[in-house]
């Protein structure tokens, strides 16, 4: 079975003609619902770090734990485009980690491409990624593995100078090779005119409607993550509430010898069953 059927600069000719929708996918049941449902993409997020290992940030995580979940998602969604999220610290050292840090995503994780935040700052690794024959998602806007630089977890581009850097950006990622840039926390109004600047598609998180595609956390969209909830997001599921009263369900029945019935437990005949009393 080949995992490289597919390539992520086919979505480049979805642009101005097919909204692209992904989400993102951490394990291996998560990839196969959102292969089942069918996503043009998964993003293996290293927004991970909070919604699979409960971190405050996504400084917390690191190239081990992202190749495992990437690991556990190409299992699960072989016929699916999978991204990998360069987590903090993994591209920003030098070209040479970068370039290594975004092979081992494809080589041990088995994606077909990496997703790198940032604009300008980070345009000499995403060439050299781009050069050793990775594809490379970009992102702009709200980046969390910026936060410490942006004060906080704030909509970007509010102001002249902002928005003009952010088109700057989203020119300069189109330059440097990348197939597609996740713009995100940014004004609706603003990101209409970044996607209508460049001719890869922009995928919005938090970006308004007017771009070539939307991505959403998996666990935002059917309702298990609890801790807090951006504007932005919309739950198509109350996953937490549903989970939990199957497991409340499941308690009670035990507590009350409902369950295991007959139906859930396995016998032995009555000659062996004799025998063994007498
Ligand atoms: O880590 C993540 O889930 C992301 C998306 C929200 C774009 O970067
Ligand atoms: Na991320």
């Amino acid at each position: 079975m080949s995992l490289f059927k597919i390539s992520p600069y086919g979505l480049r000719e979805k642009k101005g003609k097919e909204v692209i929708v992904a989400s993102t996918a951490y394990d291996y049941t998560s990839a196969q619902i959102a292969e089942a449902a069918g996503v043009d993409f998964i993003l293996v997020g290293d927004s991970a770090a909070m919604v699979m290992l409960g971190h405050e940030d996504t400084f917390s995580i690191g190239m081990e734990e992202m190749l495992l979940f990437c690991r556990a998602v190409s299992k699960g969604a072989p016929n699916t485009i999978r991204i990998g999220d360069l987590p903090f610290l993994s591209y920003q050292v030098s070209k040479e980690q970068a370039v290594y840090n975004a092979g081992l995503m494809i080589k041990e994780g088995r994606c077909h491409g990496v997703k790198v935040e940032g604009g300008e700052e980070v345009a000499e690794a995403v060439e050299a990624i781009v050069r050793a024959g990775i594809p490379v998602l970009g992102h702009i806007g709200l980046t969390p593995q910026r936060a410490a630089e942006l004060g906080g977890l704030k909509v970007q581009g509010k102001t002249i100078e902002s928005a003009r850097k952010l088109i700057k950006d989203a020119k300069i990622l189109e330059k440097a090779g990348v197939f597609a840039i996740v713009i995100e926390c940014v004004p609706a109004e603003l990101s209409k005119v970044i996607t209508e600047k460049v001719n890869v598609p922009t995928i919005g998180i938090g970006a308004g409607p007017f771009v070539d595609g939307q991505i959403l956390v998996f666990h935002d969209i059917v309702g298990l993550f609890k801790r807090f909830r951006p504007k932005f997001v919309k739950a198509y599921f109350d996953g937490f509430g549903a989970f939990k009263k199957a497991l409340e369900q499941y308690i009670k029945e035990c507590k009350e010898k409902v369950f295991p019935s007959e139906k859930e437990s396995f016998s032995l005949s009555q000659e062996i069953l004799k025998e063994l009393l007498e």
